[in-house]
């Protein structure tokens, strides 16, 4: 059985996964800011097999109760064994950049939330000597787009920094998993238009799953943003700059 802390626990993608722990009877430590969703999130995963869920209402802004929840989860659930960070915002680009406060609370939202968790968790799994710690973050943070580069900047700061995670974390055989979907459906993208590149919740909720319990490093999700990636990284700096994407 796994001891689980989700954050961002009532996300789309994150629900999707959780599913799949739960069917294998695994223990959870829900985290939200919205009580009625995470209640109602709750009572999904134990009809579907959860061995016990317990849960707290936070606001993931704030980044001193970020760094505790740590050690709220192991004092919930008598340890923890897996970490999965969900909590995310799709702020708009133009408003962005006109209120400086907004473009930061994005990114604290995003980036520095993710952090504080990652830091405190480190250093549990590495006394641990095991453990998985997974993160969803984007394609977005692959480059630098000017439809959304403070969400972008914000993911790829956790992509970093959980590549140097990855790199300490070897050593002590704790798995850090790098999860970067494309365009999903979700309550984030409700206000996009559809187009044929968006990807189901429960599709990529099933790869977040597949990788956690794989340990694998860096997942793009649908497996054609791999390579989609790719070639955006290959484009000379000067014709992407004129790009209007
Ligand atoms: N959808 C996409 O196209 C896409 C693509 C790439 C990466 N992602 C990433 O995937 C992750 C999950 O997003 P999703 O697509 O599943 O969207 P979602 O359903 O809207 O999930 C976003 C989650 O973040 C939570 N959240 C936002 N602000 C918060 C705050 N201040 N305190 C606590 N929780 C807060 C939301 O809580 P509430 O339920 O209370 O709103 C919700 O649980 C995010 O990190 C997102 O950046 C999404």
């Amino acid at each position: 059985m796994r001891r689980i802390l989700i954050t961002g626990a009532t996300s789309a993608i994150a629900q999707e996964a959780a599913k799949h722990f739960a069917a294998d009877g695994d223990a959870f430590f829900l985290v939200g800011r919205d009580p009625d969703k995470l209640a109602a999130v709750a009572d999904d995963l134990r009809a579907r097999g959860a061995n016990e869920v317990a849960s707290a209402v936070v606001d993931l802004l704030d980044l001193p109760r970020c760094s505790q929840l740590i050690d709220d989860a192991v004092e919930q659930l008598g340890g923890l064994d897996t970490l999965l960070v969900a909590q995310g915002t799709l702020p708009d680009q133009a408003e962005c950049e006109v209120d400086p406060a907004l473009s930061l609370r994005e990114f604290s939202l995003n980036a520095m939330g993710p952090i504080a968790l990652l830091i405190r968790a480190a250093a549990h799994f590495e006394t641990q000597g095991s453990g998985c710690l997974a993160v969803i973050t984007s394609m977005a943070g692959v480059r630098g787009r000017r439809s959304n580069y403070v969400y972008g900047a914000a993911k790829a700061a956790v992509s970093t920094f959980l590549e140097g995670l990855r790199s300490r974390m070897g050593d002590a055989g704790v798995s850090v998993v790098d999860i970067r979907p494309g365009f999903v459906d979700t309550p984030m993208t409700a206000h996009l238009p559809k187009k044929t590149l968006f990807a189901t919740a429960a599709l990529v909720g099933e790869r977040v799953y597949q990788a956690m319990v794989a340990g694998d490093a860096v997942v793009y999700t649908p497996w054609f943003w791999r390579w989609i990636a790719l070639v955006i990284q290959l484009i000379p700096r000067s014709i992407f700059a004129k790009l209007s994407i």
